[in-house]
């Protein structure tokens, strides 16, 4: 037997605010927000990015006073991203392995600054210390190998571990890397290191101003259509999952974000594991760009949007609009 009109009307429950508060499915708060932010050299250093207008690379001492900002404002977590001096970028992106790297700098003042108040996640991949803006290492015809990238990437992963990152995230869509990582941290006194796997990781259009922040733009020959998936592909993304859950991740990332909001559903519906997804760069910019032309409203925009992943399933979103949205609401 099915209600009908006028027994049913729709509208009856969206009457008042009360009613409307009182029916919502789903809440967006600032516990559900992770913030990137990009590192630079130097002391007191704000650089502004001109293609992700109201982003700026920070020093370290800066990057620690966003940290503290956004945990006192309820954000459980900040993502870095190095902008890698010039001469510190190889072909082998070895200042990823160094110690004293602007990442490791980073992560060492945030925990200074806030000790345990907030989650430190760090990236894995070698674009921002490669001379070719690649995310691993290039043979001679151009192609990033597998393997050989693999054992960097352990190191690279270990290397922020020792620095104390709390959560390490390979963007790198190697093979087999989520394994790697996994035992080189049980094996080496970080049982407790979480891995968030970017695990479906689409080649989009969409990074353009990160590479820009982190200098890699420039630097790019070609694309990185080998190793990251085809914006086609669905089911090809439920494989990935399936695999970096397998290889030990704790949580699993969809990214970009709104474009592929049907992933997100899926892995969720899926899959009994947290899900991620980054609002990358682009959608942060195309935001932005709405916003400067007057056709729409910037907090209704990005509350709405970030609202969108709590409703696909998300426990959580990657958005550099992380800030602005935790003080909208009320953090
Ligand atoms: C690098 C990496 C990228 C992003 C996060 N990590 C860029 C890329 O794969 O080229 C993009 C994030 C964004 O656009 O905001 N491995």
């Amino acid at each position: 037997m099915s209600v009908s009109y006028p027994n049913l009307r729709m509208r009856r429950t969206r009457a008042s605010q009360w009613s409307r508060a009182l029916h919502r499915e789903n809440i967006l708060t600032p516990a559900d927000l992770i913030w990137p932010l990009f590192v630079t050299s130097g002391a007191g250093v704000e650089e502004p990015i001109a293609t992700l207008p109201g982003v700026s690379r920070w020093s370290v001492d800066g990057i620690a006073q966003r940290a503290k900002e956004a945990a006192a404002m309820g954000i459980p977590c900040v993502a870095l991203f190095p902008n890698t001096p010039a001469d510190r970028r190889s072909d082998d992106g070895a200042e990823a392995l160094n110690p004293d790297n602007l990442m490791c700098q980073a992560i060492k003042a945030i925990r200074d600054a806030c000790g345990s108040d907030i989650g430190i996640l760090t990236d894995v991949a070698l674009d921002p210390y490669t001379s070719h803006g690649q995310d691993g290492l290039v043979d001679d015809g151009g192609y990033v190998v597998n393997d050989d990238t693999v054992a960097v990437l352990v190191d690279q992963a270990l290397n922020q571990a020792e620095a104390g990152a709390d959560i390490i995230a390979p963007s790198d869509m190697m093979d087999g890397r989520v394994r790697a990582i996994r035992m080189a941290l049980e094996m080496n006194g970080h049982p407790n290191v979480q891995i968030m796997s970017y695990a479906a990781k689409y080649a989009s259009a969409f990074y353009g101003p990160f590479r820009d922040a982190v200098g890699s733009r420039g630097l790019l020959k070609g694309d990185k259509k080998t190793y990251q998936m085809d914006p086609a592909n669905g089911d090809e993304a439920l494989r990935e999952v399936a695999l970096d859950i397998a290889e030990g991740a704790d949580s699993v990332m969809v990214k970009p974000g709104l474009p592929y909001l049907d992933i997100v559903r899926r892995v969720k519906e899926r899959f009994e594991v947290p899900v991620f997804a980054y609002q990358v760069s682009g959608e942060y910019a195309m935001i932005e760009a709405a916003v400067a032309a007057g056709a729409g409203d910037r907090d209704a925009l990005v509350l709405e949007t970030l609202l969108a992943f709590k409703r696909a399933g998300c426990s959580g979103v990657l958005s550099y609009h992380a800030f602005h949205a935790a003080r909208l609401l009320g953090g």
